[in-house]
């Protein structure tokens, strides 16, 4: 639709998103339209990439979903998702334009030829805009339903054109049904137009890592066992499930967070230098430390649930009180564990992990560290402020990076304290964090699979979980275990206090 109104700001640095090509000419295809993903993550999306000009000029989008409706009712529908879930200010004029582009079918894949509805209209509009026959189809449905919906798309592939299929988690329960679920997707897709989300890889300062390590000469020499006491990687949630009983009930933490984001964060930080930054050498470097993955026992993995408590001053239920959740449910809502990594690089240096809901605070970091310098030349009183050298990255909320040193308290005499060089996002580069579902979507449509997850990462991360789940089934912890608003049950601080060292200060 054309505008006199002067158009948002491009500038690319300014933007938060620097688009190194433009994608191809496509239609989006996003199954689950009226679903929570779509309303509150993928929609406001979309629209901060059409508000940044990222799109294609030739796109459509096309939301499915069971529930009846037309494109006008869906157009609304998104409009006010966008307003109530959007990072950037709603505009008429960017929405306008990208209503434009919007079309919504009601089917059900179940029913016979229920694909049929969606192929003409996804048919039509490739006529009209001349889309070459590219598609995204984006998997935003309960699981269940992954393999029907996959069947039908597989047998409506374009002659011409690309295809992409993007998959969101949970990718399988454990590794048996993920191994099927790869079985089934791969008898109509290549490996190569898969795409496996785990939005973490999405998020900037998870891609920091990466920056950080290789593209700094200081960092990669000390980054090992020599130099490395311990790292800790913490995904502290003040949330509780917010309504998705049903779903984690049978999740629990440990498949909710622990088997994809967690892992994810952790094969970042250990992995070797890739020879490149193609998704390929990215994936080839991160399923090493997969494999080289393990837990020493099963006393080094503890699991947690959250009782009633007062998370930010607000009194709120147990677990067990949440709508939808079993009064004796055994399901997780913390873990922590103690991981090692068998390689050169980090034998015998433990990583040590925790995530759960309702903590006291939202806080993702990764903290890295060192040991302590082997002989400080003071005595021992004047060091007592001075903790070991820590880089801890500060993946959300108030993202950067941030080194504590020792430094001399001014005055007379030699007191150490510890203090901190911080690097803060907002600071630096005076923008907003792009959403990491802007980059996803951008670089599934661009063919960029780097911030996606490979089959056989996905399946060596079940391995693990599956590891860690049988294990567990041989005792019945006593839950509630920590109440809501605190750091976690105390097995989590024996768990680390027993090597003698402890969880980060908050
Ligand atoms: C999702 C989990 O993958 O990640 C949620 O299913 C969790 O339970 C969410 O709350 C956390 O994501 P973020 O981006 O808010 O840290």
């Amino acid at each position: 639709m054309a505008t006199t109104e002067t158009p948002p700001q491009t500038n690319p640095l300014e933007a938060g998103l620097i688009l190194r090509r433009a994608p191809d000419p496509c239609a989006l295809v996003i199954f689950g339209a009226s679903g929570d993903l779509t309303h509150k993550k993928l929609m406001p999306a979309l629209y901060s990439l059409a508000f940044r000009r990222l799109l294609p000029p030739r796109f459509a989008i096309i939301g499915v979903a069971r529930t009846e409706g037309g494109d006008d009712s869906f157009r609304d529908d998104m409009k006010s998702a966008v307003q109530q879930h959007g990072r950037d200010e709603f505009r008429q004029d960017v929405w306008d334009e990208l209503a434009s582009h919007m079309h919504y079918v009601a089917t059900d894949f179940a029913d016979e030829g229920g694909e049929q509805a969606l192929e003409e209209v996804v048919e039509s509009c490739d006529r009209e805009l001349d889309l070459g026959g590219n598609r995204v189809y984006y998997l935003a449905v309960p699981p269940g339903a992954y393999p029907m919906i996959v069947e039908a798309l597989g047998k409506h592939r374009t002659a011409t054109g690309w295809t992409r299929l993007i998959v969101e988690k949970p990718f399988g329960h454990d590794l048996a049904s993920a191994r099927e679920l790869n079985r089934i997707i791969w008898e109509h897709f290549d490996e190569k137009e898969i795409f496996r989300i785990d939005h973490y890889l999405g998020k900037e300062t998870v891609q920091n890592m990466l920056a950080l390590r290789f593209a700094n000469g200081i960092f990669e020499p000390i980054w090992n066992r020599q130099f490395i006491d311990h790292v800790q990687i913490t995904v502290a949630e003040s949330i509780g499930i917010e309504g998705r009983a049903d779903y984690y009930e049978k999740a629990g933490a440990i498949r909710d967070i622990f088997q994809n984001h967690l892992l994810q964060m952790l094969a970042l930080t250990a992995m070797e230098p890739p020879i490149d930054f193609t998704a390929d050498s990215v994936h080839n470097e991160k399923v090493k430390v997969l494999k080289a993955l393990h837990t020493p026992g099963p006393k080094s993995v503890v699991r947690g649930q959250y009782g009633r408590g007062y998370v930010e001053g607000v009194e709120v239920a147990a677990y067990r009180e949440e709508a939808g959740v079993a009064r004796d449910s055994m399901t997780e809502t913390f873990v922590a564990a103690k991981l090692f990594v068998d390689n050169w690089r980090w034998a015998d240096t433990p990583f040590y992990v925790r995530m759960g809901k309702r903590l006291a605070r939202r806080e993702t970091t990764i903290a890295i560290q060192f040991k302590r310098a082997p002989h400080p030349p003071f005595e021992e009183s004047t060091a007592e402020g001075l903790r070991p050298n820590v880089l801890l990255v500060h993946v959300q909320p108030d993202e950067g990076v941030s080194l504590a040193i020792g430094a001399k308290v001014p005055g007379q005499g030699m007191t150490i304290r510890t203090v901190h060089m911080d690097f803060l996002y907002g600071g630096a580069f005076r923008t907003k964090m792009p959403e990491a579902y802007e980059r996803l979507i951008l670089d599934a449509m661009l063919g960029d699979g780097t911030l996606f997850t490979r089959a056989d990462e996905v399946e060596e991360q079940w391995l693990l979980v599956d590891a860690i789940v049988a294990a567990w089934e041989r005792d019945r912890p006593s839950f509630p275990n920590y109440a809501a608003g605190t750091w976690g049950p105390p097995s989590a601080d024996d768990l680390i206090h027993r090597d003698g060292r402890s969880w980060r200060r908050h």
